[in-house]
């Protein structure tokens, strides 16, 4: 059996790039494997988070893997901040990745931007306490979008050097999960901008905790172009829509691949379907498939949030089942490094 581990960050709101590209991924991966999802709250302060909101937010994405399907009796939902070993296998991968390796990490340098000497020293070590996150449970698998991937080769090499270090077979060498047909989820008013938390335009993103009202208005109200709709030639032999189509008509390539990706369907099909209609028909199918799906999402979301002490129930219960998988294996970790213990 794969043990899968993947977490995402309480920093923004969940989006509909979140639930197609990464949470609904975890869903389908629970039926066959043993699954832990953590909501990353360490990995989140690495950036500076307002105190209520990164509660209200930790609260937010614990909902939303429950209301996508996530089934905290089968899989494992929890914080990272409840279960300390992570932070304390962190240290001791502090300790085995190399100063160049981090340097090496693109996301590093997105995300310090031009004033890198102002940027936390936790922004630098992010990488080795994902690699924590994934090894302190003997991860063998992890669901990641591409943006994910140098960290996840950076985890193999924290593994293979730990083993190397102190000879042994310790951890294993996790691979990436990439999932079916990688779900690029752009912005309603730009096609060619990604579905961003950040985007200051809030029609820009269906979030996820958006209800039926908000998702029919903003599918209404997306950017189209003036276009019919085209035949499936635009579709290559690996499902996905053709370069220069989505260069040509972002708009139509981003609401076609949405509408496939929620309906579970092939885009060729899809395409085939809609050939030379118009954005109207369109859009008045896409409004009906977006509100069944991503409505009832959020307002299950909703009904949660409302209901805190049952998030932190959740919370809790996933907590207690989590360190009672990592405390043994960083017990193993302390006596290979050599810590005394009680
Ligand atoms: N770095 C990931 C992101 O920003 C979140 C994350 C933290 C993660 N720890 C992880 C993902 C472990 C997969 C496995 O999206």
């Amino acid at each position: 059996m794969k043990r899968i581990f993947s977490g995402v960050q309480p920093s923004g709101n969940l989006h509909l790039g979140n639930y197609l590209g990464a949470i609904r991924n975890f869903v389908t991966l629970q039926q066959d494997n043993d699954c832990i999802y953590c909501v990353v709250d360490q990995h989140a302060i690495t950036l500076w988070q307002d105190p209520a909101e990164l509660r209200q937010r930790t609260r937010e994405v614990t909902a939303g893997y429950l209301a996508a399907g996530i089934d905290p009796k089968t899989s494992i939902i929890f914080n990272q901040s409840q279960v300390a070993a992570h932070a304390q296998l962190a240290w001791v991968f502090n300790c085995v990745a190399r100063i160049g390796w981090l340097n090496r990490m693109t996301q590093f340098k997105d995300k310090a931007g031009k004033n890198r000497e102002k940027a936390s020293s936790g922004l630098y070590v992010y990488p080795n306490l994902m690699a924590a996150d994934i090894l302190v449970y003997k991860g063998t698998h992890v669901p990641v979008g591409e943006n994910q991937k140098q960290h996840l080769e950076l985890t193999r090499d924290i593994a293979q050097k730990f083993n190397n270090d102190f000879g042994v077979e310790f951890f294993p060498i996790v691979e990436p999960l990439i999932q079916g047909t990688a779900t690029r989820v752009m912005s309603l008013r730009d096609g060619s901008k990604k579905m961003s938390s950040s985007d200051a335009s809030d029609a820009s993103r269906i979030n996820m905790t958006d209800d039926a009202d908000a998702v029919a208005k903003k599918v209404r109200r997306a950017t189209s172009d003036s276009e019919l709709l085209p035949d499936p030639s635009v579709v290559g032999a690996d499902g996905q829509f053709a370069e220069d189509f989505r260069q040509a008509r972002p708009e139509a390539a981003n609401l076609l691949t949405i509408f496939a990706a929620l309906t579970n369907r092939d885009l060729a099909a899809v395409v085939g379907d809609f050939e030379g209609k118009g954005f109207a028909d369109f859009k008045k199918e896409m409004t009906e498939v977006a509100v069944g799906t991503m409505g009832q999402i959020g307002a299950e979301m909703k009904r949660m949030v409302d209901d805190p002490a049952f998030v932190d129930s959740v919370l809790r219960d996933g907590a207690e089942r989590a360190r009672a998988l990592a405390d043994p294996i960083l017990a193993e970790v302390y006596d290979i490094v050599g810590f005394l213990r009680p």
